[in-house]
């Protein structure tokens, strides 16, 4: 099969992966703004040896989101072989990717995530395992360093490895989800990783991310919590690569697109979907003057008519 990662346009402008966030209905939505590649959220590797259902909601797509990727996330081999192995006959994704960046206390309590790069052997059996399982092209996430336990060594463990395409979250397991990116230690592994290397970590509006993408000399930038409410970042982050500059969408625009999320994820997921939906919301109303006084109401959506009347008023926000 294709190294799907060779054939993307160049700066890649991916769609990372966020736990409880980036479903189906989402990816659709940043797809439609042109994201070049979409990340599943998180899977247990494990749930696959037990064959359980919920698991199989995360990892199901639509074949409008290709080219996309399925995470896993476990410390067992065994595992991660059984996992690949359903995935990759059953889902049909176009690539398959390894969590070594999760700091959740339940994730990293049991040696996943973040926790996996402080056992290179270990780490290093995984992704064996995954390659010897898939004909998928395989990639890897990473933190730059978790305690102790830096990238750049973990990527010299590895070399010889086959993997195709290498995330970096630019900060170590120490600061989670804020503080400095550490610019240097991507650089540094972009003279030493030969597959596909996204900068990830801070790119939370479309000059924040050409920034990372020109100090680190990555091939690509993985967008997570910039694209809350503002799936638009991909279209903009489009047009800079022809020397345009990015424009914000009008305010139609974004209760249009806020409305058909809703539409598509209580379509997917029923009730759970306009659950879900209420953060999103919230999110998209962020983005518009005069939108955060309905986050009040936001929160307390119950069915796609509830949207359809939240976004006829916060249309005219000023007229009652
Ligand atoms: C709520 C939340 C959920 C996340 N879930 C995942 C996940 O499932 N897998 C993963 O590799 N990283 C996950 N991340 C990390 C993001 O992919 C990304 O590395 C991090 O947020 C930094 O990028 P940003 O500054 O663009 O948000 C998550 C982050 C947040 C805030």
């Amino acid at each position: 099969m294709d190294n799907f990662w060779k054939l993307l346009r160049k700066p890649v402008f991916a769609l990372a992966p966020l736990s409880g966030i980036t479903d189906s209905a989402f990816r659709r939505i940043c797809k439609g703004y042109g994201a070049d590649v979409l990340y599943s959220e998180l899977a247990s590797s494990t749930a696959f040896a037990y064959q359980a259902q919920p698991t199989l909601g995360i990892v199901r797509f639509d074949e409008s989101e290709r080219p996309f990727v399925v995470q896993l996330f476990g410390h067992n081999p065994e595992h991660f072989a059984i996992a690949a192995r359903f995935i990759t006959r059953e889902i049909r994704p176009d690539g398959i990717d390894i969590n070594f960046g999760c700091p959740m206390a339940k994730v990293f309590k049991r040696g996943g995530g973040a926790a996996l790069m402080t056992n290179f052997p270990l780490a290093r059996e995984v992704i064996q395992s995954v390659i010897e399982n898939t004909h998928l092209p395989v990639s890897i996430k990473t933190r730059t360093n978790v305690q102790g336990f830096d990238l750049l060594s973990f990527l010299e463990y590895i070399e010889d490895l086959d993997i195709k395409a290498l995330m970096i979250h630019g900060r170590s397991y120490a600061q989670r989800f804020s503080g400095p990116n550490d610019i240097e230690t991507t650089r540094e592994a972009r003279a030493r990783f030969k597959g596909t290397l996204l900068a990830n970590g801070g790119a939370m509006n479309p000059a924040s991310a050409v920034e990372l993408l020109e100090k680190t000399g990555a091939d690509g930038v993985g967008i997570a919590r910039g694209a809350l409410g503002n799936p638009w970042i991909f279209s903009q982050l489009d047009s800079t690569r022809n020397g345009g500059s990015p424009a914000k969408p009008p305010r139609d625009e974004v209760l249009k697109t806020a409305h058909e999320h809703a539409r598509l994820s209580i379509g997917l997921k029923g009730r759970r979907g306009i659950i879900e939906m209420r953060k999103h919301l919230c999110w998209y109303l962020q983005q518009i003057p005069g939108g955060k006084k309905f986050k009040r109401e936001a929160v307390k959506l119950e069915s796609i008519e509830d949207v359809a009347a939240l976004v006829a008023l916060a249309a005219e926000p000023f007229s009652s």
